[in-house]
């Protein structure tokens, strides 16, 4: 038992969450001495649980809602891709000391390598609707692609200028008012809020603008299809689906802890989403 690396998922609530689905996937694909659980810890104890599972030898864990920020400040040191994006939600743990970093640029990137490997993200500018959490993180990653020029739009303008202040000059926002105008010269179009998602507000976004070529993708994955999806699918263009991200982000991770990068293959898809 003491030669099995540990890590877990921190949230609360938890239960959901489909990362042991994910990592445990691979630790019995790989044949790892390994473990991956879930662990509730509410916000009051994150500190003193954070420092029982490094006292308990623990590799590693994701972080999920509402520990991402709060994180940050517990972490010994942070990269300087989470300290971009916001929000740590990998942490590494090292002799007691705990690293902290950020997997969703490398998830929604490696998303669209994987389901649209024709796709080339410097080919022409990307439209970013939303600007939360999972936003910065996308812009981060396309920024890193080069992609020529980034456009968001956010029902409130000032997230959005916020955001834009991550590289001057190549993001520029336009107001929720005018987003469907946005797209007419976007090669990708990416949802970025939890719009769609079932159980809350559609997006009321419409693809009629957006070019023949135009690449569309969604965070949300609950439904697989969503109603922006179900419209690109209409108006022929391509589309990839959120659930990519989703596993892609747990890869980075996974090598951290288990020393082993891992692959996102039918399997592993079928069983997250079953
Ligand atoms: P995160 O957890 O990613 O930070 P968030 O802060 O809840 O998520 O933001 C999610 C995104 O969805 C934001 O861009 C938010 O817009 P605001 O910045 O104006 O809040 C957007 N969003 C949520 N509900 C919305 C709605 N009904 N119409 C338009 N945008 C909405």
């Amino acid at each position: 038992m003491s030669d099995t690396i540990r890590a877990a998922v921190i949230g609360h609530p938890i239960k959901h969450s489909k990362s042991p689905i994910i990592h445990g996937h691979w630790i019995a694909q790989y044949g790892l001495n390994g473990s991956y659980e879930a662990i509730d810890i509410a916000p009051e104890d994150l500190p003193a649980r954070i420092a029982q599972l490094a006292a308990d030898g623990y590799a590693g864990f994701n972080v999920t809602i509402p520990h991402k920020e709060a994180i940050f400040k517990l972490c010994d040191e942070v990269d300087e891709k989470a300290r971009l994006i916001g929000a740590v939600n990998t942490v590494k743990i090292e002799h007691g000391k705990l690293y902290g970093t950020n997997t969703d640029a490398f998830g929604f990137i490696e998303n669209i390598k994987q389901d649209a490997p024709g796709f080339h993200f410097a080919r022409g500018p990307a439209v970013v609707i939303g600007a939360g959490g999972a936003a910065r993180a996308v812009v981060y990653g396309l920024l890193q692609e080069g992609v020529p020029h980034i456009t968001i739009t956010n029902r409130t303008r000032d997230k959005a200028e916020a955001i834009a202040a991550m590289a001057p000059g190549k993001i520029s926002v336009v107001d929720w008012a005018d987003r469907n105008g946005a797209l007419k010269n976007a090669a990708l179009v990416v949802n970025t809020t939890a719009l769609g998602m079932t159980g809350k507000d559609p997006l009321d976004l419409s693809l009629g603008f957006a070019p023949d070529d135009a690449l569309v993708t969604d965070i949300v994955y609950v439904p697989l299809i969503t109603d922006l999806l179900r419209q690109a699918k209409i108006k022929q263009l391509q589309y990839v689906t959120g659930i990519g991200m989703l596993l892609h982000q747990a890869r980075p991770a996974f090598h951290l802890w288990f020393g082993v990068m891992p692959q996102v293959d039918d399997a592993l898809r079928e069983k997250v989403l079953a």
